[in-house]
C-alpha cells in the first residue's frame, strides 16, 4: 500500500525539522563511486546498482560494518562538502526547513583524516545550503560508543576550537556492551563546555530500558535518539513527559535494525503526549529520506493530516533552535496546516 498522492503531496509540503540523520549515512552509491574515482579508492562492487543490491542488514552491527567501510571514499574537505550538499538538496526537496546533522569524526580521524578537514567541508556546505537552498543546518558531533571514553574525551578537546559550529554532542555506533554511563565524564565535560546532549538508545537493544533510564537520570540528556522502547515501560513514559524530553524516531531504519517500523510504539508515544519526531537516520542505506519516513509511517499506521502535522510540530518543538526561529517555523507550519 502507498500513501495516496494527496497525502504524499501534503507530506512533502509539510514544513519539518530533521533531527536524526547521520551525514555519513546519506552517502548514496552513485556519490560513493564518484568519490572513489576522485580519490583512487578501490571498491568491491562494479556499479551503484550492485552496491544497493548488496545491502542486507538485519541488525545494528551488520549495518555498521558496511557503513564504516564505505567511509574510505571520504578523504578531502570537498568530499565532506559534496556529501552534505547532496543531503541538503534532497532534504529541502522533501520539505525540511531545518536539520540537525550528526557527524562521526572518530570514524575519519582514526583513518588519518584531520578533524579540520571534516568540519571545514561540512560547514561550507551548511553555509551554501542556507544561502542557495533556504535550508538551515547545524552539526551534532557523535562519539562512537565502541571506542574508549578516553578517545571520546580527546575528540571533544579537538572539537573545542570549532565550538561555534557544533550545537551539541551525541553517542552512536554499537550499543552492545557500551552503555551510556561509560561516557558520563565525557558528557559532563561537554555540558560544561556549553554543548547540548543527546544519545542513541537504538531499538530493541540489550538492556534498552536501563539505557533509557541512564540517559535520563545519570547523563541528563536534552533529547534521545530512537528511545521508542520506552513505550513498554510506563515509568519511562512518565519520566520523558515530566522532563519534556523528545525522541527522534526513525521508522524505516527500525525495519532494518530490528523488525517493523515500530509504528505501535511511535504512535503510542505520540498519543501519550511524548514529543516524538520522525527522521531518516541513514537514508542512503535504508532507502528513505525524511518525507519517505512520514509517508511509510502514514501508510502502515493509517495516520491522518492532523497526526502528521503533530509529528512535524514536535520536530520543531524539540529542535535545538533559538525561540524566535522556532516560532517562525511553527507559524509556517500552522499556516500550511490551515490551508
Ligand atoms: N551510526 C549511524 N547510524 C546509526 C544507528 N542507526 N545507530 C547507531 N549508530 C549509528
Ligand atoms: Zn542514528
Amino acid at each position: 500500500m502507498t500513501a495516496t498522492s494527496d497525502l504524499q503531496e501534503f507530506i512533502t509540503g509539510l514544513p519539518k525539522a530533521e533531527l536524526h540523520v547521520h551525514i555519513e549515512g546519506t552517502l548514496e552509491p552513485e556519490l560513493k563511486f564518484e568519490l572513489a574515482q576522485r580519490n583512487g579508492v578501490p571498491l568491491e562492487h562494479g556499479s551503484a546498482e550492485e552496491v544497493r543490491a548488496s545491502y542486507d542488514f538485519d541488525s545494528l552491527p551488520s549495518f555498521l560494518a558496511v557503513y564504516y567501510d564505505s567511509m574510505r571514499v571520504l578523504v578531502t574537505a570537498d568530499d565532506f562538502h559534496d556529501l552534505a550538499m547532496a543531503y541538503l538538496r534532497k532534504a529541502a526537496s522533501q520539505g525540511v526547513r531545518y536539520a540537525e546533522i550528526f557527524f562521526d569524526p572518530q570514524a575519519h580521524t582514526s583513518r588519518g583524516v584531520p578533524f579540520a578537514t571534516i568540519i571545514g567541508g561540512l560547514r561550507r556546505a551548511l553555509v551554501e545550503g542556507r544561502r542557495d537552498l533556504g535550508i538551515r543546518g547545524e552539526l551534532i558531533l557523535c562519539f562512537l560508543r565502541d571506542f574508549t571514553a578516553e578517545h571520546a574525551m580527546s575528540t571533544l578537546m579537538e572539537a573545542l576550537p570549532y565550538r561555534d559550529w557544533i550545537l551539541g554532542v551525541g553517542l552512536d555506533s554499537d550499543e552492545q556492551g557500551n552503555p551510556p554511563v561509560k561516557f558520563t565524564e565525557v558528557f559532563a565535560r561537554a555540558r560544561a563546555e556549553g554543548f547540548l546532549l543527546t544519545m542513541h538508545c537504538d531499538v530493541d537493544q540489550d538492556d534498552t530500558h536501563e539505557h533509557i533510564r541512564q540517559v535520563l537520570e545519570d547523563i541528563g540528556v536534552d533529547r534521545i535518539d530512537h528511545g521508542t522502547n520506552a513505550f513498554e515501560r510506563p515509568d519511562l513514559v512518565e519520566a520523558l513527559k515530566a522532563r519534556g524530553i523528545g525522541l527522534t524516531a526513525c521508522p524505516i531504519s527500525n525495519g532494518w535494525i530490528s523488525e517493523g517500523l515500530k509504528e505501535r510504539e511511535i504512535l503510542g508515544l505520540l498519543e501519550a503526549g511524548v514529543k516524538v519526531s520522525v527522521n531518516s537516520d541513514d537514508p542512503a542505506y535504508f532507502g528513505g529520506y525524511v518525507g519517505d519516513n512520514y509517508a511509510r509511517l502514514a501508510e502502515v499506521a493509517g495516520l491522518d493530516r492532523e497526526q502528521l502535522t503533530r509529528l512535524a510540530r514536535n520536530s520543531f518543538e524539540i529542535a535545538w533552535l533559538p525561540d524566535r526561529q522556532r516560532e517562525h517555523y511553527l507559524a509556517e507550519l500552522d499556516a500550511y496546516a490551515a490551508t
